[in-house]
């Protein structure tokens, strides 16, 4: 077997074991595996539902056309690319720290990267949402962001011109549904993945410097219980004691239990580099100021992490300068320069 032929099929490999439906090893898929969902080897198993779902190109590229069009907002002012940017890994851009939506509406939380959404099951700040082709639905129907309904989205899409054979040829149907519009939209994010960072490449046997070697012994000991595994999150909900008072309830606004005031989902920490500013608030601005809060910064309340309160003098994680400067040095090893460059998402 040739090489590049050996590495087809490899890729082939990945898939089967990470979609387990229509998998044919004898199937020729050629060399081209550009709208394939690849499961990375260190990567868990994906949840998106990809057996009612299957990523085609005239899917994806569907997706990629709404996710840039501000047709999907009320006054055609606002697309999902204006708070998910690539070049900072689909996080907003630093200048609104809280998204801005239609008529510069202001909403309260801060845009969160768009990364490894296929291996999420829960999604938002607080879990609200609990299958990636609903996430869309919200952006879209809040009042704060695109102020619009999916019911007048899919009208407006019937008027376009473009859309109607768009639509027929990625899930042969004659007349576009709703449904159909976020399956378009989930292909492209649930084609987000970002596994080629430096730190992918030490899990994979190259080398890192002795600061980020000694950032990333730091990390696993004093932060890897929360940003736990190669998605740096264990999808818990937790208050990391940014505040005694919470204007936003996080996880309590969906369970409505008092024991979740002030909890949000640990947020995955890949590409934290250029994702700025930090916390469901936005609160921080640099990681300096992160870690600043771990160590020194964390409140007390009813609902405070057990672990932040171990700490022999007080709260929070004890860290030197030294270690801080060494665990930003690691937490900058997982930029992900193939994901930021990846021209398969760009509107091209
Ligand atoms: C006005 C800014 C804005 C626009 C426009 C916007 N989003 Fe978002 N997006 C956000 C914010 C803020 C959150 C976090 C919401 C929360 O936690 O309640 C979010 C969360 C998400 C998430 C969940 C990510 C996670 O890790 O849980 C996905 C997926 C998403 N948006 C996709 C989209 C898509 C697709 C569109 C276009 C249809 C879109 N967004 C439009 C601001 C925006
Ligand atoms: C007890 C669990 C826990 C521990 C331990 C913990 N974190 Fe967090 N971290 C969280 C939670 C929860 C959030 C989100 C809080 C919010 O937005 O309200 C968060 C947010 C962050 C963010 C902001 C990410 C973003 O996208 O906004 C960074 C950066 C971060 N943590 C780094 C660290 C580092 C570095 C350590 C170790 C020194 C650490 N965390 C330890 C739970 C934890």
């Amino acid at each position: 077997m040739k090489t590049a032929q050996k590495y087809a099929h490899l890729a082939l490999s990945w898939v089967c074991i990470g979609m387990l439906f229509s998998c044919h090893e004898d199937q020729d898929i050629g060399l081209d595996n550009t709208y394939q969902f690849i499961r990375p080897a260190h990567f868990p198993e994906p949840v998106y539902t990809f057996e009612n779902n299957p990523v085609t190109k005239k899917g994806f590229e569907l997706g990629k056309k709404l996710f840039f069009d501000p047709i999907l907002s009320r006054d055609g002012s606002v697309s999902c690319n204006n708070c998910h940017i690539q070049g900072t890994a689909f996080a907003d851009a630093q200048q609104h720290p809280l998204s801005v939506g239609v008529e510069d509406r202001r909403g309260t939380r801060n845009a969160p990267s768009l990364t490894n959404l296929a291996f999420m099951k829960e999604f938002f700040w607080d879990g609200g949402v609990t299958h990636l082709d609903f996430t869309p639905t919200n952006a879209i129907e809040s009042e704060v962001e695109m102020d619009e309904s999916l019911a007048n989205v899919v009208k407006k899409l019937k008027a376009e011109a473009a859309y109607p054979p768009l639509f027929k040829e990625a899930f042969d149907i004659e007349e576009i549904t709703s449904p159909y519009m976020l399956q378009a939209l989930s292909q492209y994010l649930a084609m987000m993945v970002s596994a080629d960072s430096k730190y992918d490449q030490y899990v994979k046997g190259e080398a890192f410097s002795k600061e980020e070697l000694e950032g990333l012994a730091l990390f696993e000991d004093k932060c890897s219980a929360c940003h736990a595994g190669v998605l740096f999150s264990d999808f818990t909900y937790r208050n990391n004691g940014l505040s005694d008072t919470f204007p936003d309830e996080g996880r309590a606004r969906i369970t409505e239990f008092a024991g979740d005031i002030g909890k949000f989902r640990v947020p995955s920490l890949r590409n934290v580099a250029l994702t700025a500013p930090y916390m469901h608030n936005a609160r921080f601005k640099t990681l300096q100021e992160v870690l600043d809060h771990y160590d020194t910064g964390v409140v007390d309340s009813p609902t405070l992490d057990p672990l932040l309160k171990k700490r022999e003098r007080g709260l929070g994680i004890a860290l030197s300068e030294d270690e801080k400067t060494k665990i930003i040095a690691f937490l900058h090893t997982l930029t992900d320069r193939t994901f930021i460059s990846d021209t398969r998402f760009m509107n091209r």
